[in-house]
């Protein structure tokens, strides 16, 4: 690769990170990482999750040159690392840190700023760029004039991030960004972030000790042990199928297959079409229809083609001939299941619904077919 070549892919930053056979021993001994061997692929959240002190945040440290690795090399596409002056490298390299790490006494404008400032952008572009990410990241602009201890820990966390992408770097380094927050801000922040990413695209490496985290995050994930080597390297659905040992086994946990249905969505199926009886259809033909279909009950639909109830067998027989589905009894549904949902969410809806299908509908609420437990549980074989 020429200079020029390098220059270009370090400006526009497209590169994988890899790891080759690196270790990490500390002055006093502790093998924090053992011959680590990984590409984190480019333009990708990569999360790196295991039990405390197995080795992520020095594996994370050593990519910004925090940490320097005692054996292999590491690359950033064709570039190694060591050979970067350190501080350019840290440019190209945003970083949250755990805790937030803020300045105490700066205030969140100027926390914000800290890297264009190093950069010797002026004031009215560091005003700009502040204003800029405090939206991205969802702050109130208020925000910006007041000191860290002054915010919550969810929008510490906020203000971290902005922090780290203040100079637009192609890589994002994140130390359990999210782990300080309660859980109800931890989902907001969670989805937030994927909403994030999936504009920016970077090159992303997360850590954290969150298995649920890793796996809704995470494009791959790397599951850490203990002594600082990888189990296993994956995408979440490859390690939930075939997990590599039984230490990924545990540390996925005992819903293994719950996950695996968290994963795949209602419009990957090819949904049974179910039986079905307009509002306005009298009892004696649904009764008919049943009986051809074989079938234990109806989902009756509303003038909008919506479900509006399920109408099982025993309703059905009691009822007088001519009388419309609609005066009926119709049982209701307690969830309404989209094709955007997951099969975990449609597999909570089977459990509480009156029949043994549940309906799905489409964005407009128009129904579309059914998901019955036959369905959900072939999906685990
Ligand atoms: N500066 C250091 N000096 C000595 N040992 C360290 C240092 N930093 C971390 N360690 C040790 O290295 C191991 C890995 O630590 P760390 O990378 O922080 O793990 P994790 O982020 O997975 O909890 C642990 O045993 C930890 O105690
Ligand atoms: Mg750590």
């Amino acid at each position: 690769m020429t200079r020029r070549d390098a220059t270009k892919e370090e400006e526009q930053g497209s590169s994988a990170i890899v790891f080759e056979g690196v270790s990490k021993r500390y002055p006093d001994g502790t093998v924090a990482v053992e011959h680590l061997d990984l590409t984190l692929p480019a333009g990708e959240l990569t999360v790196l999750v295991g039990p405390s002190g197995c080795g992520k945040t020095t594996t994370l440290r050593m990519i910004n040159r925090l940490e320097n690795p005692s054996e292999g090399r590491l690359m950033i596409g064709e570039q190694d690392v060591m050979r970067i002056d350190a501080t350019r490298l840290r440019r190209r390299i945003g970083y949250v840190m755990q805790h937030s790490g803020l300045f105490p006494h700066h205030t969140i404008a100027d926390n914000i700023a800290t890297v264009p400032r190093l950069l010797g952008w002026n004031k009215k572009r560091r005003r700009e760029r502040v204003d800029e990410l405090i939206e991205l990241v969802g702050l109130e602009p208020s925000l910006a004039s007041r000191y860290p201890h002054q915010l919550s820990g969810g929008q510490q966390q906020r203000v971290g991030l902005a922090r780290a992408l203040a100079a637009d770097p192609p890589i994002l380094l994140m130390d359990e960004p999210f782990a300080a927050v309660d859980p109800i801000v931890r989902h907001r922040l969670q989805q937030e972030f994927l909403d994030l990413q999936r504009r920016v695209q970077k090159t992303i490496v997360m850590v954290t000790h969150d298995i649920d985290e890793a796996m809704k995050l995470g494009d791959r994930v790397a599951i850490f042990e203990p002594g600082g080597a990888v189990a296993q390297f994956d995408t979440p659905s490859r390690l939930l199928a075939a997990p590599a040992s039984d230490f990924v086994i545990d540390f996925i946990g005992a819903d293994r297959e719950l996950r695996r249905l968290a994963l795949k969505r209602l419009d990957s199926l090819t949904l049974d079409s179910g039986l079905t009886a307009p509002f306005d259809e009298v009892v004696s033909r649904a009764r008919s229809y049943l009986q051809q279909a074989g079938s234990g009950g109806i989902v009756v639909l509303d003038s909008d083609h919506a479900p509006l109830g399920w109408l099982g067998w025993e309703q059905l027989k009691r009822a007088g001939d001519a009388t419309r589905l609609d005066a009926l009894d119709l049982q209701p549904w307690r969830h309404r299941l989209y094709l955007h949902d997951n099969l975990r969410t449609a597999l909570n809806a089977l459990i509480s619904a009156p029949g043994e299908v549940v309906p799905v509908v489409n964005d407009e609420g128009h129904y579309v077919g059914v998901i019955d437990r036959l369905q959900l549980t072939r999906q685990l074989v």
